[in-house]
């Protein structure tokens, strides 16, 4: 079984309830399932516009929280599932540089991985904005994808625009070598009424451009909001080819 690092298209593109879906798989097949935020960017306490919260007791980002509780890893120590915390709500290296905050620390996030790995059977992380978004001046998510050794699921929307954004995305990861084990579609990030695409097109289209596997489509989850998180992630676990995403 091997550990995955769930990326995207952008930020607000459903990595979390991607990422928060494989764990939930995962677990659901027996598995002691450990997760991590490197990154968290507005935390704690939610101040993203999202309005996320943190979990009860657990200080850490609202992400890592959703995460924990789809694992069942909510009692791991939130310096190791999320050892960068900034409040401001930009990329690690703009709350670096613009907000004063302190300098991303790549072997620390590699460090705690590794516990975080040695503590369980698998490990999903879960990335900030996309893969370009940038941590030092020349070092981006990808590159951390590529330190960490481990491959890459990327979510995209359905709507109007996707194609772009996932060729894009794709691309920054084969010139990082970082291994994309395929693609998820969330039909349900962006804004209701966005212009989308047929879902079969769209994935044939993706399939065939990208060259990588769909591994899932996620459509709008109705009663996604807080207090039915544990049954959403399991919901959208059902939904993707768990056994392409961890190898098995
Ligand atoms: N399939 C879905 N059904 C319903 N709502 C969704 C779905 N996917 C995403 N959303 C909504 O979009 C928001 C953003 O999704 P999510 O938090 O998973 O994105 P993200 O890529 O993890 O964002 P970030 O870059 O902030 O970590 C969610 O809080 C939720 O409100
Ligand atoms: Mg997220």
């Amino acid at each position: 079984m091997e550990s995955v690092f769930v990326t995207g298209t952008d930020t607000g593109i459903g990595k979390t309830y991607v990422a928060a879906g494989i764990a939930a798989a995962l677990r659901r097949r027996g598995a002691s399932v450990g997760v991590m935020k490197p990154f968290a960017a507005g935390a704690p306490g939610g101040a993203f516009a999202g309005g996320r919260e943190s979990g009860p007791g657990n200080n850490v980002d609202g992400d890592a929280a959703i995460l924990g509780d789809a694992a069942g890893a909510a009692d791991d120590p939130p310096h190791l599932v999320c050892p960068h915390r900034y409040s401001m709500a930009a990329s690690p290296y703009t709350a670096w540089m613009r907000g004063g905050e302190p300098k991303p620390d790549i072997n620390r996030v590699l460090e705690c991985y590794e516990e975080i790995e040695g503590m369980h059977d698998v490990v999903v992380v879960e990335g900030i904005g996309g893969v370009m978004t940038p941590i030092l001046r020349s070092y981006s998510v990808a590159d951390l994808i590529a330190d960490m050794g481990i491959p890459a699921v990327v979510v995209c929307s359905d709507m109007l625009g996707t194609v772009n954004h996932t060729m894009m995305t794709v691309d920054a990861c084969r010139r990082s070598n970082v291994t994309v084990r395929g693609i998820v579609i969330n039909g349900g990030a962006g804004r209701p009424g966005s212009d989308r695409y047929d879902r079969h097109v769209l994935e044939q289209d993706l399939e065939e451009l990208c060259g990588f596997n769909i591994l899932g489509f996620v459509p709008p989850m109705p009663g996604a909001a807080a207090g039915a998180r544990q049954t959403t992630s399991q919901a959208i676990g059902r939904l993707l080819d768990v056994s392409q995403i961890a190898g098995t």
